[in-house]
């Protein structure tokens, strides 16, 4: 029995790079994951004279099972390969606590625990593991370039649908930069200016370095501006407040029948009582991107047990509403006098004022409220279709949720112009690996005046009469092939039961 365990270990060691050759389409011999291409590893690289200023950043990538762990293996490379040194503070991985994080070094296989292994077995870790060889890259534990990105994989939450728990991995990514000792804002440069938090199925769209320029905190034209919503909230790059929504709107009639008190009391920074002050809820989107002070001020009102963001916490818990990781953030900002000023400013198109190409952070096409709050589709239909085969590659995944968000592909790619998004989501190589490809995207060289990134991507839209697109050939073959590999995997998992 026992050499039958390590056979059908064996058997899966040699089977699952070629399965991911298949799928990832990269051929046999070229291995996009074991091999960290972060430009300071390149011997030739010579730090360019001149760069605009840049923000250092802070990302949070959260993934949550099979899928999303190896899509994010796409945006992590994305994020360490386009980004000059010195760009990327640190990048902090949470893996959902329900995904198997065990080692097959070290752990014998649990027939009760399917998943055991999906961490250990993904794209993610491997390319983790080849970033981490690389001291020009990564620095761990101090040691390495002190303008090379920290990097590290954790897991601490197993965030529910809806719940406080959508929180979690956020608030302990925020205490975690906070209180990091290399990250201290005592060492000056070698802090960070802009947290981000994003899913595993998010893509650039633009290189890591431009989004660290626009985000220079002096002058980048994202600088010094908390965001906390991105245009899929009804009022885009704003908060809407709950007042706001129409009244017997789901959102706003949610948090009124589970009777949100209208005033709070806290404890102000200052250590003044700030008694039944009006604290209007407000809304934003799962899309944030703070700036350091307002990072550090979260963290303290919620240290605080009579802080503002323990109050609201406090407060959110006991009425039991949801969507609190909606509320949560978008609220304390609004309320709070010192910050409530740095929310982006717009021009009449509702866009940035000083950058007008955009018009939201992140590009997803959803349909939240069905029909939104003001009696508008803004997009109805996943328009992708989920087939079968993809329900095998994810391990059971199914579709997205009625009201988004939908899966994004290449016809997608003129309105992700328009919006002159810096993200998108959801990108996922199982359902058009094409889109993967194709960003981020950069500039020409050969600059036109006024010209972005944005305007290098294709103008490809939805054709108006609708797309109809068969199982292709190649495809067909292809389905040969993965019957095979199913097969093989099932043979592992059958022995793994012996
Ligand atoms: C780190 O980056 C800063 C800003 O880009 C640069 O001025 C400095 O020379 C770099 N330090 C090293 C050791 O490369
Ligand atoms: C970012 O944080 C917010 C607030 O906790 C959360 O609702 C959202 O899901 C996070 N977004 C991503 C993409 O992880
Ligand atoms: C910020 O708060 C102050 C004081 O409560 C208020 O006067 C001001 O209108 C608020 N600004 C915004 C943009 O909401």
């Amino acid at each position: 029995m026992k050499i039958d365990c390590i056979a059908a270990f064996l058997l899966f060691l040699f089977v699952l790079p070629a399965h991911e050759g298949a799928i990832s389409g990269v051929g046999d011999d070229s291995d996009l994951w074991s091999k960290c291409n972060c430009p300071g590893s390149d011997p030739n690289y010579v730090a360019p004279q001149d760069r605009p200023p840049s923000a250092r950043m802070a990302y949070l990538i959260s993934v949550h099972n099979r899928r999303t762990i190896q899509d994010g293996a796409h945006l992590l490379k994305a994020l360490i390969e386009t980004s000059t040194p010195g760009d990327t503070a640190i990048i902090l991985i949470h893996v959902d606590r329900r995904v198997g994080i065990a080692s097959r070094e070290s752990t014998m296989p649990n027939e009760d625990e399917k998943n055991q292994f999906l961490y250990h077995d993904s794209w993610m870790r491997r390319y983790v593991d080849a970033c981490l060889a690389v001291p020009a890259c990564t620095r761990s534990g101090g040691a390495g370039d002190i303008n090379a990105t920290i990097l590290e994989v954790h897991t601490h939450f197993s965030p529910e649908w809806s719940r406080w728990s959508m929180n979690d991995p956020t608030l302990w990514a925020m205490e975690y930069l906070t209180h990091h000792r290399i990250l201290s804002r005592a060492r000056g440069s070698q802090s960070w200016d802009v947290f981000v938090n994003l899913s595993g199925d998010t893509l650039p769209v633009i290189t890591a370095e431009r989004i660290s320029q626009l985000f220079e905190p002096k002058h980048g034209p994202l600088g010094n501006t908390n965001f906390v919503t991105s245009a899929s909230c009804v009022t885009g790059l704003l908060p809407t407040s709950i007042f706001d929504f129409p009244e017997h709107t789901m959102k706003r009639s949610h948090y009124f029948s589970r009777g949100t008190p209208k005033t709070m009391s806290y404890l102000d920074e200052g250590g003044n009582w700030q008694l039944d002050v009006e604290m209007p809820i407000y809304f934003g989107s799962q899309w944030m991107a703070l700036t350091h002070n307002f990072v550090e001020y979260v963290v303290r009102s919620l240290s605080h047990p009579n802080g503002m963001g323990s109050v609201l916490k406090a407060s959110l818990l006991k009425t039991e509403v949801q969507m609190t990781d909606e509320t949560f953030f978008p609220t304390i900002l609004m309320n709070s006098p010192a910050f409530n000023e740095t929310i982006p400013k717009l021009n009449d198109e509702g866009a940035l004022e000083r950058y007008p190409s955009m018009h939201s952070l992140r590009y997803e096409r959803m349909d939240e409220n069905n029909p939104n709050a003001w009696g508008e589709w803004t997009s109805s239909d996943p328009l992708y279709d989920i087939t079968t085969e993809f329900g095998i590659e994810t391990d059971g995944e199914g579709p997205a949720k009625p009201w988004g968000p939908y899966f994004l592909g290449v016809y997608d790619l003129g309105s992700i112009r328009d919006h002159g998004a810096l993200f998108v989501r959801k990108v996922s190589w199982t359902v058009d690996s094409n889109l993967v490809r194709m960003l981020p995207v950069r500039r020409s060289n050969n600059r036109e005046e006024g010209k972005l990134e944005w305007d290098e991507l294709p103008d490809m839209r939805w054709p108006e009469l609708g797309v109809k697109i068969r199982d292709p050939f190649v495809k067909a073959k292809k389905k040969g092939e993965k019957e095979k590999e199913v097969k093989t995997n099932n043979d592992v998992g059958d022995d793994d039961e012996v």
